[in-house]
């Protein structure tokens, strides 16, 4: 099962590629987890992506390719994953598609969850994370049974550096400029399944079981 979840900010990617993850038994690979955790971490690639990050502009694409490639030739991703937030550009699209042409594992679906920017910013605005377990949360649709610590592990909820009101604005631009025109690409590619990601989160995963379930061996 080789999916791919697009959407724009906030959509539900992750809270849904999490889920799919554990229900199907394949990989989750989130770019945006990734580059978060290296520039915890101090590292040498962590220090070359966390301006893009931090100011919500898109890392290069040779950069975000190269690191994806690599998750990908893990044994765990053979016979299936589910990628989110990448591919963000025609670009990595096409260099993605070339790849698993050539080893005979193109993408099942591109599972596109259609919000309104609206609510977007709604459900980034309100989003919090975990410092520790980076479980996620929000103060209206998901809260913590206690204010600001998580379920979990007693960590501290805490905002993500680009979920403040002027980052949000600019993800969306470019989310219009670069990300929407996968819509066409992959519906031109007959693989693009559109489902309406403004609905609780329960809803949400019933369309995209529905999707996935017929693909399962
Ligand atoms: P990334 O982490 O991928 O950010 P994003 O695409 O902006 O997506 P988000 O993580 O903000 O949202 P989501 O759709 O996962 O929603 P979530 O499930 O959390 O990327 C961050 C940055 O990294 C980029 O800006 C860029 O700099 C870089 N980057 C990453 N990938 C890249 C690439 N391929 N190329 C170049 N650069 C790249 O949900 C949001 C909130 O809503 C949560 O609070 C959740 O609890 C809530 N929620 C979820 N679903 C529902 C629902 N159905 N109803 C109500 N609430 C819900």
């Amino acid at each position: 099962m080789k999916i791919a979840l697009l959407g724009e900010p906030g959509s539900g990617k992750g809270t849904q590629a999490k889920s799919l993850a554990k229900k199907y038994g394949f990989p989750h690979i989130s770019t945006g987890d990734i580059f978060r955790k290296e520039i915890a971490g101090n590292t040498d690639l962590g220090l070359q992506v966390e301006e893009y990050v931090k100011s919500g502009r898109l890392v290069p694409d040779e950069l975000t390719f190269k690191i994806v490639s690599q998750r990908l030739e893990f044994n765990d991703c053979t016979r299936g994953f589910f990628l989110d937030g990448f591919p963000r550009t025609v670009e990595q699209a096409e260099t993605l598609s070339a790849k698993l042409t050539q080893e005979k594992r193109p993408l099942d679906k591109v599972l596109y969850l259609q919000m309104t920017e609206e609510e977007v910013v709604k459900r980034l605005s309100s989003r919090r994370e975990c410092d520790k377990c980076r479980r996620i949360y929000n103060l209206i649709s998901q809260p913590p049974q206690t204010p600001d610590v998580c379920d979990l592990d007693n960590g501290k909820l805490v905002q993500r550096e680009d979920d403040v009101p002027e980052t949000i604005k600019k993800r969306l631009v470019v989310f219009a400029n670069l990300t929407e025109p996968l819509i066409s690409y992959y519906r031109g590619e007959g693989v693009l399944e559109t489902i309406n990601g403004d609905r609780p989160i329960e809803e949400v995963s019933k369309d995209i079981y529905g999707i996935l379930d017929p693909l399962k061996k």
